[in-house]
């Protein structure tokens, strides 16, 4: 009888395939099978055996203060395309590139006074840059999307920071999630969505801010995203108010779709009597299972926000019912969030 048996070489897309009279076996390609998912200490020896992934063209999950990245080398053309693959991305958009320093991003980007500013007053910190790209820093085409600017982050964590110096080189990360699903805040929630797809993720525990960075572009000072750094500081920062561009890089651009950051539950919004069936996500002193920050404390609501939907999501919750959130402080960028959350998918 016939039979076959899946050989070593599987994980780089082919299989032996061996059938009874027609041994030897013969390689034929197969669709892409399952990748081993390691998961790797925060010490020296994890820290450079994920290096050593990066430096083979793998995909490497590690913490940041704000959320977990989905790290490639960003001149690896291949390995950034891996990325929209691993996440389900619908196309190719920009991705940011996180490095140790100032000194190193000025490598890939030009630097103006409003960006020197900025990046004296909030790095390493929750705060991307979109700034022009030099012609000659060699990061893959895949991370800009063919764009004329970069964005560029210095991310305030030990871990990240020390997977940057074990790779010694630009590292493209998206948040580790699959495509429209809630931003990893833990290795667990990334190890729920990537298992199989990615090489690696270094487990460094919890992310301290729990939102992704907020994205600005210099001249003018424009806000792209909302997110870790409150407008308010960088307003402050600069001494005057900042533009805000909602017009998608491109017509799919992640974090500024409609539909994105969605658990599986649908989110109902400023919820202060929830209807029966429907389960809480409270904030402020609300009777509730989840409550984002009893206290009313909105970085602490910020930290919370990915986990608690993820938790959500964890024990079933059908529909998820949101208290009324104030927009001071990270209030903007978690509502900015949630909006998403809410929207019709
Ligand atoms: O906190 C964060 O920012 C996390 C951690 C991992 O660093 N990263 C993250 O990446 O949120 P991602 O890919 O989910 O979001 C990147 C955003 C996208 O909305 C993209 O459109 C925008 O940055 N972006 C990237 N390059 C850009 C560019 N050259 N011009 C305008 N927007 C850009
Ligand atoms: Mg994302």
């Amino acid at each position: 009888m016939a039979y076959a048996r899946l050989g070593k070489m599987a994980g780089r897309g082919y299989a032996f395939e061996i059938f009874g009279p027609r041994y030897p076996p013969r390689a034929v390609h197969q669709p892409k099978r399952h990748v081993m998912t390691l998961r790797l200490a925060p010490d020296t020896a994890g820290l450079n055996h994920a290096a050593d992934l990066l430096r083979a063209g793998k995909l490497v999950a590690f913490p940041t203060e704000t959320v977990y990245g989905l790290g490639a080398d960003a001149c690896n053309d291949a390995a950034v395309a891996a990325i929209y693959a691993a996440k389900g991305r619908p196309s190719f958009n920009p991705l940011i590139v996180h490095v140790p320093d100032l000194a190193t991003a000025k490598c890939y980007v030009v630097f103006d006074d409003v960006a020197d500013r900025l990046a004296a007053a909030f790095w390493p910190g929750a705060l991307t840059l979109v700034l022009p790209l030099r012609p000659d820093a060699g990061i893959s085409k895949l991370v800009t999307a063919g764009l004329p600017t970069l964005a560029v982050r210095v991310p305030d964590h030990p871990v990240g920071q020390g997977l940057l110096a074990a790779f010694d080189g630009p590292v493209a990360a998206p948040s580790a999630n699959p495509s429209g699903r809630v931003s990893p805040t833990t290795a667990d929630h990334v190890a729920a969505g990537l298992t199989g797809k990615i090489a690696a993720v270094v487990d460094g525990g919890g992310c301290g801010v729990g939102l992704e960075s907020t994205i600005l572009s210099t001249t003018p000072p424009t806000l792209l995203r909302a997110g870790g750094i409150p407008v308010e500081a960088i307003s402050a920062c600069l001494g005057t108010t900042l533009l805000t561009d909602q017009t998608p890089v491109s017509p799919s651009a992640p974090g500024q779709l409609a539909s994105h950051y969605a658990p599986i539950g649908t989110v109902r919004l400023n919820v202060s009597d929830p209807r029966p069936g429907e389960t809480l996500l409270g904030f402020g002193p609300v009777e509730a299972a989840f409550n984002l920050s009893p206290s009313g404390d909105t970085t602490e609501a910020a930290a919370n926000l990915f986990a608690m939907l993820h938790a959500l999501d964890a024990q079933g919750a059908k529909q998820i019912a949101v208290s009324p959130i104030p927009d001071r402080g990270l209030g903007a960028a978690i509502n900015d969030r949630l909006r998403r959350a809410a929207a019709p998918r």
